[in-house]
């Protein structure tokens, strides 16, 4: 499997902190944003991965991550992604990196307490198709929400105001390479943004959808509170950690 870490957008939650640089080089704690998800790919084996970025700070990725020494790779592999297109229309430009193989996607702005080696694990077993991780929160309504008719997921909703479920779906997924077809076949959403939602709309149609809760604590960093959460509870405990939960 590859990893692909999607660190573009303008940032606009965290103006002015963004006015000059890209969010993904902020500090969390001790580290750029960025090194998280990084981290989780690699200490989930991932041995290849691809950094697609844009917006502002662009360049600085290349300065701070080069060729990725410091988290034991001998190469990392970047896109640019120009404009606004939204999440799913950047990770559509890591198409001829996956080659065809199975990719795990981390938003650059997600950061976990534990590893995501058990939902890999699954994944790899399950042979296709994609998987999502959910994680309870106080406020779904800031996120991606699962819609449940007893164990199943029949669809997920967007940011949505009543949300019907207390889970949020992280910025973790697995997708086999059916993942490229379902992006060139999206139709921009209201805000002109091709959606990572839509996308895991597709595979819950098709019946090829699974689901994982993750363990230990989940962050977002792409708001002020956010992002002073996550410097929180890194300083305190610490996050990519390989200790069971
Ligand atoms: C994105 C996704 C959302 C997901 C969230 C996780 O939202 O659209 O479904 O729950 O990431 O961080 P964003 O925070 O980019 O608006």
């Amino acid at each position: 499997m590859k990893g692909v870490v999607l660190a573009g957008g303008l940032g606009s939650r965290l103006y002015p902190l963004t006015k000059v640089t890209n969010k993904h080089l902020l500090p969390v704690y001790d580290k750029p944003m960025i090194y998280y998800p990084i981290e989780a790919l690699t200490i989930a084996g991932i041995k290849e991965i691809m950094v697609v970025t844009g917006g502002n700070g662009a360049g600085d990725f290349l300065r701070l991550l080069g060729n990725g020494k410091e988290f034991g790779l001998s190469r990392i592999h970047y896109a640019y992604q120009e404009g606004e297109g939204g999440i799913a229309e950047a990770l559509g430009l890591a198409e001829s990196f996956a080659e065809g193989m199975p990719i795990c996607v981390v938003l650059g702005d997600n950061i976990i307490e534990g590893t995501i080696i058990e939902a890999a694990n699954a994944f790899r077993e399950q042979g296709g198709g994609a998987r999502i991780m959910l994680k309870e929160v106080s406020d779904p309504e800031r996120f991606g929400v699962p819609v449940f008719e007893g164990d199943r997921i029949v669809r997920i909703e967007e940011k949505p105001k009543k949300p019907k479920s207390s889970y949020a779906v992280i910025g973790i997924y697995m997708y086999d390479s059916r993942v490229f077809d379902i992006i060139s076949g999206l139709r921009p959403s209201e805000r002109g943004e091709l959606e990572i939602t839509d996308v895991n709309n597709a595979y819950i149609e098709a019946g090829t959808m699974e689901c994982s809760i993750l363990k230990g604590w989940w962050t977002d960093a792409g708001t002020i509170e956010s992002l002073l959460r996550a410097s929180t509870l890194v300083a305190s405990t610490g996050a990519n950690k390989m200790q069971e939960f």
